[in-house]
């Protein structure tokens, strides 16, 4: 297994709450290292563009909305095999799919505020890290 390493939301829905310290705790635990993190107001133009892949959804005007709503914190996670450990942890997109103990089983309202967000391949992982963060902001 290799040292990966992956990108990572915590949502408005879980900064509302105050859970940012939970959702860490959880990965954490899961043997994945916060290299980097920072709490932003992603703009409408950071949104539209992160989830582009999704702009022909039904669903993609409101996800946008929803991820201005309020702060978010991103990340980069670091591990073996650290982007379908993300995966695992996080738990299905749709909390009610998802598996006990997962975060978005734990803490997710909807499909839509679903309490984080992981990269789901390398290359996607290189995208997004790269489109939020410098490479002199990950400290592994
Ligand atoms: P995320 O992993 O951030 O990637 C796209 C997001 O779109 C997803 O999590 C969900 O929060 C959101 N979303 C809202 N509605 C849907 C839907 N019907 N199917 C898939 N994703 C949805």
């Amino acid at each position: 297994m290799a040292l990966e390493r992956t990108f990572s939301i915590i949502k408005p829905d879980a900064t509302r709450r105050n859970l940012t310290g939970k959702v860490n705790a959880m990965l954490e635990e899961a043997g994945l290292r916060i290299i980097a993190q920072k709490r932003i107001r992603m703009t409408r133009e950071n949104a539209e563009t992160f989830y582009a892949v999704h702009k022909e959804r039904p669903f993609f005007g409101e996800l946008v909305d929803f991820m201005i709503s309020g702060p978010v914190v991103v990340q980069v996670l670091e591990g073996e095999n650290a982007i379908a450990k993300n995966r695992d942890v996080m738990g299905a997109t749709n909390p009610k799919d998802a598996a006990e103990g997962t975060i978005r089983k734990t803490f997710a309202e909807s499909i839509e505020a679903n309490s984080v967000h992981g990269s789901d391949s390398q290359a996607n992982a290189a995208i997004e890290i790269a489109y939020f963060f410098a490479g002199s902001e990950l400290v592994g």
